[in-house]
Order: structure tokens, then sequence, then C-alpha cells
């Protein structure tokens, strides 16, 4: 969309026709991008997609923004990147530039892409380009658009970089060069790993202080008030999305070679997968206040998204929390209004009204979407556990994170 905008023109590669059709009607399929944003671009040719790999020869740069999961043993899986990698290198053409944009670990690009695309005959960095650029996008934020954020920029050569630049500067506003892939691929590494660690943090401390009875909300916002050297990170039922909770282990997997255990990670690891017990152990105590089990409560989890104002729901700490209160006998329904239903749970969202928030025994706001009428929550629930600090009442009947 950026690149189209500031009218590149753009094909767009998929291997899901239904996704393709999609785009080529003008439709979008990705929440926060409008169709009517996507529509006119497309209706004038500036935006088009395939699913024909051999539509790349005519391409001038390729940038692979493809999947990189964790596999069932939490190892790197670059098979998408890599399967992507041999499909073009049998369409590479000296003059090609190449951006890989995926997480990854250092030397994913060196050590991994340039081997497989030079299975062309072709040299990278000689004959054909390479740089890592890394994707920054942050769903759902206006503030900062793909064009406006910084773009890291780091080629295989001074050339490679010099290109890419060349690229990214037809739509970004800032470009970051940096000295090679292997820099750009662990800086947004860091930058995924500074967020896990942090939110672990304040995780850890907010179950201190429910311990310790002090609210840790307020003492955020009061560290907060700090001019230099202190960056507020919020508490939560745990980490959600497919980055925070996935990217950190491609570096916990390869400074293994290195004989180095990353145990900051391995902690934040720990310490925010913990978040969904304790989150529900709160539940059962505030139940427990009033002299009632979870067996047999009726549960209203307001919120299911990984996070405000989104339908994703990869790694969402929410289907853990419905899992357990379940497992615990609990009764639990949802409203989310990003999110219709949930099939593997078997729900579909309630709508949300003071009669519909008085029926159940706890109210638990799990995800804090702009738009939720929280006054009203707080005024009809007759129980809530609030891990989000989004209620606007400090009433006995409202339990905090
Ligand atoms: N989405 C974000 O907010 C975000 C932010 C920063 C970084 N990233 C990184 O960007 C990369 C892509 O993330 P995403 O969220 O766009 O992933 P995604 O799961 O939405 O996948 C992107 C597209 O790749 C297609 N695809 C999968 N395998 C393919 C193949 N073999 N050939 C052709 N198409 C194929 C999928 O159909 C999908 O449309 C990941 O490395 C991710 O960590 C994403």
């Amino acid at each position: 969309m950026t690149f189209a905008e500031a009218g590149v023109s753009v094909l767009g590669l998929d291997a899901i026709q239904s996704k393709v059709d999609a785009v080529n009607a003008g439709t979008s399929y990705i929440e926060d991008v409008p169709s009517e944003r996507l529509g006119p671009l497309v209706a004038d040719g500036t935006i088009r997609a395939t699913t024909a790999w051999d539509e790349v020869r005519a391409a001038d740069a390729v940038i692979i923004c493809l999947p990189t999961p964790l596999t069932g043993h939490r190892e790197p899986d670059l098979s998408a990147v890599l399967g992507a990698s041999e499909s073009l290198a049998e369409r590479l053409r000296p003059g090609h530039l190449v951006v890989l944009e995926s997480t990854t670990y250092p030397g994913t690009t060196r050590d991994e892409v340039a081997p497989v695309l030079e299975r062309s005959g072709l040299r990278a960095g000689r004959d054909f380009h390479l740089a890592f650029s890394p994707e920054r996008v942050d769903p759902g934020r206006t503030d900062w658009t793909t064009a406006t954020t910084p773009k890291v920029i780091g080629g295989l050569t001074p050339e490679c970089t010099r290109r890419a630049m060349d690229l990214y500067g037809l739509a970004c506003e800032t470009l970051v060069p940096v000295s090679s892939p292997e820099v750009a691929e662990l800086t947004k590494l860091l930058e995924n790993i500074f967020r896990s660690v942090n939110i672990a943090l304040v995780n850890e401390l907010a179950m201190l202080c429910d311990r310790m009875n002090i609210d840790v909300w307020d003492v955020i916002d009061a560290a907060a008030t700090k001019p230099f050297g202190y960056m507020p990170f919020r508490p939560g039922p745990g980490l959600g999305g497919h980055c925070i909770p996935i990217d950190p282990f491609y570096l916990t997997w390869k400074a293994r070679e290195f004989d180095l255990h990353t145990e900051f990670i391995e902690l934040a690891g720990k310490v925010n997968s913990q978040m969904p017990e304790f989150c529900v152990s709160k539940v059962v105590r505030a139940l427990n206040s009033r002299r009632r089990a979870l067996n047999g409560s009726r549960v209203l989890v307001i919120g299911v998204a990984y996070k405000a104002n989104v339908n994703d729901m990869r790694e969402s700490p929410a289907l853990r929390i419905v899992e357990l209160l379940r497992a615990e006998g609990g009764n639990v329904e949802y409203h989310d209004p990003f999110v219709p239903s949930l099939p593997k749970l078997g729900l579909s969202s309630i709508p949300l009204t003071p009669d519909s928030a008085r029926e159940f025994d706890v109210v638990v706001v799990v995800t804090a979407h702009d738009g939720i009428d929280w006054q009203m929550i707080a005024d009809s629930a007759t129980l809530i556990v609030d891990l989000r600090n989004a209620i606007p009442s400090t009433d006995g009947k409202v339990w905090r994170l």
C-alpha cells in the first residue's frame, strides 16, 4: 500500500488464491487496510495480485515478507522463506534486487537465503542485490505508518544497501542504513526482546504488588512521570500476537550455536507465559470473596483478541484463560466486537448490555478495545476482574491485576 501510494507499481504474490482474488477485487482482508484505500489503487492498475511465480521476472525488486513461525519443537521454521527463495531462484535475473523483511535470526539473509538464490547461477552482491530490512508495522497503530517509521536497511555489500535505499526511498521518509544484514536482522529481534523482557518485568511486579496489596498501575503511572531514563510498560494477561511470543526464540536458538544461553529471553518467556494462570487465580479469589466457587459460576470474558482494536487471535492469552476457567468448571461466555466467534471453543460473541453484564457472577476484562462502554460495565456488573486497568472505578467489586 505504501509503495503504491507513492506511485510505485506493485505486484503482490501469494500462495492463497482467495487472497489474490480479494486484492484484485479491491477488497482488503487486512483489518487496518480499508478497502476504500485499496480499491482505487487496484482500479487504476497500481496494485495487482497473482499466484504465478513467473510474473516476478518482470519486477525490478522483490520483497519477501513471508511468515517465520516456530516448529513444534520451538525451533525457527524458515520453510516459507526458503521455499519462496527456491521459486525465486528459478526466475532471478541480473540486476534484480531482493529484500527479506521477515523477522529472523542474524545470518539468515547471508547464510540461508543467498545460497538458495545463487542456485540460479548468479552471485549475490555481484549479479543481483540482496538486503535485509525489518518490517516494523504495529497493526492498529495510526500515529506511525510504514511511510513514517524509520526503515533500517542492511545490504550484503555497500552497493546492495544503496540499491535497497533507492527502493525504500521511493516510499519511506527516513532510511537507516546499517553495516550488514546481520545488524538489521538483530535490530528487529532486539526491539521485540526489549518488549518481551520489559512486559515480563512489570508482570512480575504485578504479581508481587498483588501480594503486597499495592496498586501496580499507580506505581507505573508515577514512575512514568520521570522525564528521563524510564519508559512505561503495562502488565497484562500474557503475550499474544505472532511476534513478541515467538521472535525472541529465534535468537535463543541461534545463540546455542555459540554456546550462550539467552537467559533474559527465557526468563521473560517463563514469566509472561504464567500470567494466564495467575489471572485465573485472581478470578477464583474474587469469586471466593463472594462465597462462590468458579465451578458452576457464569463468567463473562470481555475482549479475546491478543490486543486492543484488532481481530488477531494468534497466541492470544484469552484462549488459555478461557480454557483454564472451563477446566475449573466455569461457564464461560465472551464479548468481543472484533471477534464474532471462536469456533474451536464453540463460542460466539454475545451482545453486551447492562442486563447481560449483570447476569454473570464475574466479568473478566482481558482485552480493552476502544468503544466498549466501561462505565456501563462498572455500573452494571456485580463483580469485575480487570486485567487491563480499563474500568473507571475503584469500587470494592473491582479486582485489578
Ligand atoms: N504482521 C505484522 O504486524 C508484522 C510486524 C513485524 C514483522 N512481521 C514479520 O513479517 C513476516 C510476515 O508476517 P505476516 O504477519 O505478514 O505473515 P502472514 O502469516 O500474514 O503471511 C503473509 C502471507 O504469506 C503467504 N504465504 C505463506 N506461505 C507462502 C508461500 N510459500 N508462497 C507464497 N505466499 C505464502 C500467506 O498466505 C500470507 O498471505 C513475519 O516474519 C513476521 O514476523 C510482521
